[in-house]
């Protein structure tokens, strides 16, 4: 089944997140506006609204995470929802709980939105498929497949520091391969309309449906970055690498590490960016992590606007747009 079949309410509200593909450049403009305003929320000293007063939130992660799960979990605080943080160690799943039944428990709580990262792509899309008409799923990273959120809070960040995406050209370096960033942000690209993407990689981290995507591939990083706008930086993920792909570290920093020698082949206010985790020394150099031209640490801070406008658009509680 493509996500897209269930994604969408019969009315074409958006029901859940599960994919950017398929989403359109206009629901994805949606977002980025609704999470505009929310970034202003943000910046108060009151840093709540009431969209979601009496909802209840659950946080469902079955690997590790960071940054997804606190900025989801500010998020629904911020909106005013209750929030479940479930210990997936300590839960029943670990004595063999199937996963429909945890999530059929806790829609018996009348849990409300179900945020959840599982290992296994399509994960979020079968729990989709299975909850209650009233209830909605956010997909926080299912295994190789997406992680909506991140690309959104992505392509904001772009929007925020580049708002001529079509005339701007947009790098992505690294693990290509086992990144459900990329594959979300590339799709999210696509359809904002965005001039250009690359990928550059060494051959073994290139998914092979690439150019099939509409992206330009470059193996030797100095080519590929030359004059370009936006710089992402992908961590290496040695934990999804069924066969070693790669040489060591040291060899693998040496030929795509992002060093300020090869950062100054882009344009002069390129900006750099990173979902995270980042491993220094590995795909990034610490003189350009924590260097002028970094938003890294903007991107962890607009994932809280961008969550809090899809919880609000999902739940059907967001302010109606002019016109719609
Ligand atoms: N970018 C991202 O998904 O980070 P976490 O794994 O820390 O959530």
């Amino acid at each position: 089944m493509v996500d897209g079949d269930i994604q969408f309410a019969p009315d074409g509200r958006l029901r859940h997140c599960l994919t950017t593909e398929g989403m359109g450049g206009e629901r994805i403009t949606e977002i980025l506006d609704l999470a505009e305003s929310f970034a202003g929320v943000n910046d108060k000293t009151i840093k709540k609204v009431p969209l979601l007063r009496g909802h209840t939130v659950v946080n469902l992660f079955f690997e590790s995470s960071t940054r997804t799960r606190s900025t989801f979990e500010l998020a629904a605080k911020r909106l005013s929802a209750d929030v479940l943080n479930i210990d997936v160690q300590r839960s029943a799943t670990s004595k063999g709980e199937s996963l429909l039944d945890t999530i059929a428990n806790l829609q018996a709580m009348q849990c409300d939105l179900f945020v959840m990262r599982h290992p296994e792509s399509g994960a979020a899309n079968l729990v989709a498929r299975h909850v209650d008409d009233d209830v909605h799923v956010i997909n926080a990273g299912d295994g190789l497949h997406a992680h909506p959120t991140q690309a959104l809070l992505d392509v904001f960040t772009m929007r925020r520091h580049k708002p001529d995406l079509s005339e701007r050209s947009v790098a992505i370096v690294g693990d290509l391969r086992h990144s459900r960033v990329a594959r979300s942000e590339i799709h999210a690209l696509r359809a904002l309309g965005v001039g250009e993407i690359r990928a550059i990689a060494p051959r073994t981290l290139l998914p092979v449906d690439l150019e099939g995507l509409g992206v330009r591939v470059y193996e030797d990083i100095d080519a590929g970055l030359a004059d370009v706008d936006i710089v992402v930086m992908l961590r290496l993920q040695r934990e999804r690498m069924e066969h070693a792909l790669l040489p060591s570290s040291s060899e693998y920093f040496a030929g795509w590490g992002l060093t300020p020698e090869r950062l100054a082949r882009a344009r002069p206010d390129a900006i750099v960016m990173h979902p995270g985790p980042t491993n220094r020394g590995v795909e990034i150099d610490s003189r350009v992590a924590d260097g002028p031209q970094s938003v890294i640490l903007e991107q962890v801070t607009n994932g809280i606007a961008i969550r809090m406008a899809v919880m609000a658009l999902v739940a059907g509680t967001a302010p109606q747009r002019e016109g719609r």
